[in-house]
Parts: C-alpha cells; structure tokens; sequence
C-alpha cells in the first residue's frame, strides 16, 4: 500500500494542532502506520531538506525545523501522497484553499505547520530518513468481542 512521510512542525506542536491534525487523516481514512514526538538532530534537517540547500531561506528553514519537536508520521492508502497534499493546501498559506489544513492554521510559507512528501520517491527517502523498519506497523481492523 502506498505511504506518505508527514510531519507536524513545530509551529503546528507549539499551538496544539497534532491531535487536530492526526483526526483529519484519521476520518479521511487513511491508515497511521507510525509516529513519534521527536527533536530534529541538525544534520538530519539538513539532509531532509538537502534539495533547498542553495536557497536563500535554506539556513532559516533548518533553524525553524529543529527549533522545538515536530511529530513525524507515517500514514498508507491509497493515493496518500496526492491526497495528504490536497489535504495540506499549497505551501504558502496565503495561497492555501479554505478548509486545507495550512488554508485553516497556516501564517507564512515558513510556518506553515505541516510538511508532506511530495512524491513516491521523496516519501520512501523520507520515510526511510525518520524511521527504522521496526517503527512501522501493519496491522488490521479488529472485529471482535470489545468492538461493537
Ligand atoms: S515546494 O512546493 O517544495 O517547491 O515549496 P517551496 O516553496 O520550494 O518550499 C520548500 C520548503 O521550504 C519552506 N520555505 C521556507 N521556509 C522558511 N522561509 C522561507 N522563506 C521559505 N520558503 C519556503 C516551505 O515551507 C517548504 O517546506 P516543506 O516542509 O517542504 O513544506
């Protein structure tokens, strides 16, 4: 099943919106494969973001990202790449639909509060960047006695 690298920033940790945002791609119906409330080690933001090292806003992006916990996820179904993007509205929030979830708690294309991969390639990078194989969790639906 296909899966997506998503990650709360810590703009998005400090104003209390994981839960918010967990729910949206909980009652979307994707499946949450893994997470973890983390600090950012510098180096790993700079690889994470190693495609932006020549920007101006390269320093800025990496002081921003490893200055206070993200929570990093890892959700599957299908189309979750596309869709978590359309889910998450355009980078710069001022652009963002109403209702997308930088449209409704975004303030700058900096602190935007949610970072998703952004193609099949970059979510098995990124995936593979955050987590071990061992944090990953398949599993099914249980229907029995304590679910009615
Ligand atoms: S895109 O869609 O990846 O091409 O978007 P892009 O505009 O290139 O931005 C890439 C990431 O850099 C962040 N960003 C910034 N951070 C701080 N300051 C400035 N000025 C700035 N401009 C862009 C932006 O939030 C993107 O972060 P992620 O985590 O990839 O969404």
């Amino acid at each position: 099943m296909e899966k997506t690298f998503l990650m709360v920033k810590p703009d998005g940790v400090q104003r209390n919106l994981v839960g918010e945002i967990v729910a949206r791609f909980e009652k979307k119906g994707f499946q949450l494969a893994g997470a973890k409330l983390m600090n950012i080690p510098t180096e790993l933001a700079e690889e994470h973001y190693g495609e932006h090292k020549e920007r101006p806003f390269f320093g800025e992006l990496v002081d921003f990202i490893t200055s206070g916990p993200v929570f990093a996820m890892v959700w599957q179904g299908e189309n979750v790449i596309a869709t978590a993007r359309n889910m998450m509205g355009a980078t710069n929030p001022k652009d963002s639909a109403p209702g997308s979830i930088r449209g409704e708690f975004g303030l700058t294309v900096g602190k935007n509060v949610i970072h998703g991969s952004d193609s099949p390639e970059s979510a098995e990078r990124e995936i593979g960047l955050f987590f071990k194989p061992e944090e990953l969790v398949q599993y099914n639906k249980l229907m029995n006695e304590w679910i009615y």
